[in-house]
């Protein structure tokens, strides 16, 4: 063991160095990693307002700011991070100690590591949050060009996935954008209560020391300071919530790996993934598989299992600092690496495709998707009940099928003996509206309503969408 370690902590109230196992098993350095640079801001936040206080006297706060700044500069592999250390906070700690001597020691004045871990915890949270907010609306902004480009492109829709009605793949595409937008919104939300200070609550009850919360708060960039010094010590809620928000982030993830992985099987054959982003097999020499597809789908419950974990964790505690929260810590980070790493690979993934516009156009032909508009032509025709003329398509349907009718060879004449079956009377309806109410190209032009398939719809949806992103990019984040 390195002879630094540990001594400045444990020279006072314990005679015993901590077993090698001991350390190991409660050291975070190893997580502690990443909180290294927010850990020297902290510090140095924290002795510029002390020496701004007159708490402590400028020659020392500049000695300690010019040891942080070295320590800085060298990065985080100047520290001994021997587990014994304990923690990022000590061996920064260590570091100064050794390069000012024991001036170091008023750096730690009205200030404890459980104020300190929360603050960086947070600070780099909020950093991370950021880039996922930023790759969320690239993510749109590809989605749309996307969509730009497929506004006309025909496909059936699925429910139960069956064929149900056909629509566009730019509509189907704004379906993913718009789940994307909202797992944006709720980090954006959940960035509110990241963005706090708990710098100053010390171990939990303050200080005696005329420290200014609110200077350090300013200092590193947080929105406010924390209303409750034991509830900023003892909260991580703004984790799970952060790791809510990114688990539901890969479930609208996996949707969209689900159906790319669907769609490029032979049976849908409407998408072909790119190479760059398929792997083949050991030994059957045709096959193509979607693997990016398969493990972003799976990674997903990387994310439900942290979420579970950083709950588990955080139920039952009592109030401020236990032990237990340093715990919390790799699940967060896990999880937001695995998201991001799943948000940005999903991207690269679905802007390779190449969409099948023919196979599209001809699934969505053939198995009567557009038939609610054959029935809706009745209703809108003859002020029939939409109930009756779901029955007279329903039967219609059974009766092409049973005689290997297409739904383009359906016309008024079919119609109306299955009227005159169902009701005693026949439709009499314009043949060339049987036609357009059957086509699926025509069905798509009269979904007009906000929200729908038709091209100048998705068109004004996609804009809408642009000024989301725009309004976002601009220092909204
Ligand atoms: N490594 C600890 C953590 O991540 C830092 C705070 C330690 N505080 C303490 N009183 N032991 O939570």
């Amino acid at each position: 063991m390195n002879p630094r370690s540990g001594r400045l902590l444990r020279k006072g109230r314990l005679k015993d160095k901590m077993t090698d196992a001991a350390a190991s098993f409660t050291s975070s350095l190893e997580f502690d990693r990443r909180i290294f640079e927010a850990d020297l801001q902290c510090n140095m936040a924290h002795t510029t307002m002390l020496k701004e206080q007159d708490i402590i006297s400028p020659e020392d706060a500049d000695k300690i700011l010019g040891a942080l700044q070295k320590l800085e500069a060298e990065g985080v592999d100047a520290l001994d991070l021997d587990p014994s250390v304990e923690d990022i906070h000590m061996a920064v700690e260590n570091y100064v100690t050794h390069e000012i001597g024991e001036v170091a020691g008023f750096m730690h004045t009205a200030k404890s590591r459980n104020d300190q871990v929360a603050t960086d915890l947070r600070l780099v949270l909020k950093y991370e949050v950021e880039e996922i907010q930023d790759d969320l609306l690239r993510f749109i902004g590809v989605i749309l060009d996307m969509a730009d480009n497929h506004r006309e492109t025909v496909m059936v829709g699925y429910t139960h996935l069956q064929h149900a009605q056909p629509t566009t793949f730019a509509h189907h595409l704004l379906s993913y954008a718009n789940a994307i937008k909202r797992d944006y919104q709720r980090l954006k939300d959940a960035y509110q209560r990241i963005d706090m200070s708990p710098l100053g609550s010390a171990a939990l009850t303050t200080t005696s020391f005329k420290i200014d919360r609110e200077m350090t708060q300013k200092l590193l960039g947080f929105g406010s300071v924390m209303d409750n010094s034991i509830d900023a010590v003892s909260s991580r809620d703004f984790m799970a919530e952060t790791v809510f928000s990114l688990a539901l982030l890969g479930s609208t993830l996996t949707k969209i790996c689900e159906e790319m992985i669907l769609w490029s099987t032979y049976e849908f054959g409407m998408v072909e993934i790119s190479d760059e982003f398929s792997s083949t097999s050991s030994i059957m020499p045709q096959k193509k598989n979607p693997d990016v597809a398969e493990i972003a789908r799976a990674k997903t419950a990387t994310l439900y299992g942290e979420l579970m974990a950083i709950l588990t964790i955080l139920k039952a505690l009592p109030q401020s600092y236990n032990r237990d929260l340093q715990e919390v810590t790799p699940h967060l980070w896990n999880a937001v690496d695995t998201a991001h790493s799943m948000l940005n690979i999903t991207r690269e993934m679905l802007s390779s495709i190449d969409f099948k516009k023919e196979r599209a156009l001809k699934l969505a032909k053939a198995n009567f998707s557009t038939a609610t508009e054959l029935a809706d032509l009745m209703v809108k025709e003859k002020r029939m009940p939409f109930r009756l003329a779901h029955q007279i398509v329903g039967r219609t349907v059974t009766t092409a099928l049973e005689n290997g009718l297409e739904p383009e060879e359906i016309d008024s004449k079919i119609l109306d003996k299955i009227s005159e079956e169902v009701t005693g009377e026949s439709l009499d309806l314009d043949d060339e509206l049987v036609r357009k109410a059957l086509d699926p190209s025509e069905v798509i032009k009269t979904r007009k309503v906000v929200g729908g398939p038709s091209p100048e719809i998705v068109a004004d949806a996609i804009l809408k969408l642009r000024g989301f992103i725009e309004a976002e990019s601009s220092g909204n984040v």
